[in-house]
């Protein structure tokens, strides 16, 4: 079945071509844009970016689905986006309406995380279970939760904002909040950690591979952070324990709440998991109830870096009920 997705980042938009079948996604084609300043540009974009790749690829039969992953809040049913922090002026966009009467088939819209939660129960490590949470971790921190063998949305669409919620009174901010699971564990809360830690090393005369002088506090990156603790360096190690002790909190949150058979992690933690694996497991043992945590597998993405690309046609095969 030939599928089309459109992925709506803060930074980059793609179009996505790829055929479902027997339990396997593949991807056919893929085009990546940046994220043009208005809304009516990106879905222009979008609209002449899948045109492309459909006349490349008619061997495969006609087009079925659209499907739209992108970051909440949305309304789903409503096929609006609702002005994402990191999407200024996409506010009570209509993303659906001129894709659908653009390619004359179902087009549907999914919060990213739920996006991702979907692809990975389908065809990635989510396989074979009734009950699993998906945790992005990378420039955003969101859950997708799939209970009882479906996505649970929420009310409005809301549900698995688990970036939101509170593990410590201060710390990094992220979605808004200081202290908050995303502040902890995103991309952006990393390098804002590792700037303030390296700031004091640097000011009490110490040294850090993160950042080798002060002027280069600026360019710290959840990337730099990561490498320099994977080559031993001190400072970036204590990083990386606080954001690992970090996630087994939030885990252990969702864990204590949901009872889940698997969680499975994007991004950071998929690219890291040697470095976050025993830290995460360390606190958890300490937090979650022991009965659930016995009963939930923690592992990285499946689909990997496809993740992505998969979660927004995962979206259009849900669209078609
Ligand atoms: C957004 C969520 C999204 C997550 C991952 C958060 O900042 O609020 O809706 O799922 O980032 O992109
Ligand atoms: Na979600």
């Amino acid at each position: 079945m030939l599928l089309g997705g459109f992925d709506i980042g803060g930074t980059k938009c793609a179009a996505v071509l790829g055929i479902a079948e027997g339990g396997r996604v593949d991807i056919l084609a893929k085009r990546g844009f940046p994220t043009p300043p208005t809304p009516a540009e990106a879905i222009r974009q979008f609209g002449e970016a899948l045109g492309e790749l459909l006349s490349k690829h008619t061997e495969t039969g006609p087009l079925q689905a659209i499907g739209i992953s992108c970051g909440g809040p949305l309304d789903s049913r409503r096929g609006l986006v609702l002005s994402p922090p990191n999407l200024p002026g996409w506010d009570g966009i209509d993303v659906v309406t001129p894709l659908r009467e653009r390619f004359g088939v179902p087009v549907a819209l999914q919060n990213d995380a739920n996006a991702c939660a979907l692809a990975e129960w389908r065809w990635g490590a989510g396989q074979g279970v009734a009950n699993m949470v998906f945790l992005t971790f990378g420039t955003g921190m969101g859950a997708g939760l799939i209970l009882n063998g479906s996505l649970y949305a929420g009310i409005t669409d809301m549900a698995g904002e688990a970036g939101h919620m509170r593990l410590e009174n201060d710390g990094p901010v992220g979605y808004g909040k200081a202290g908050s699971f995303e502040g902890f564990c995103s991309g952006g809360g990393i390098a804002r950690l590792g700037r303030a830690m390296a700031e004091r090393r640097i000011r009490e005369g110490g040294t850090t591979a993160i950042c080798p002088d002060a002027a280069g506090l600026e360019g710290i990156t959840a990337k730099a952070v990561f490498d320099a603790a994977n080559d031993g360096d001190a400072l970036a190690l204590e990083v990386v324990g606080i954001v690992g002790r970090k996630l087994g909190r939030g885990l252990a949150l969702l864990i204590d709440l949901l009872n889940p058979e698997r969680i499975v992690i994007g991004s950071i933690y998929a690219r890291q998991e040697a470095l976050l694996r025993p830290i995460v497991m360390e606190e958890l043992a300490r937090e979650a109830l022991p009965l659930s945590l016995a009963a939930c597998e923690i592992v990285p993405s499946g689909l990997g870096e496809h993740v992505g690309d998969a979660a927004s046609l995962s979206v259009a095969l849900y669209a078609l009920g």
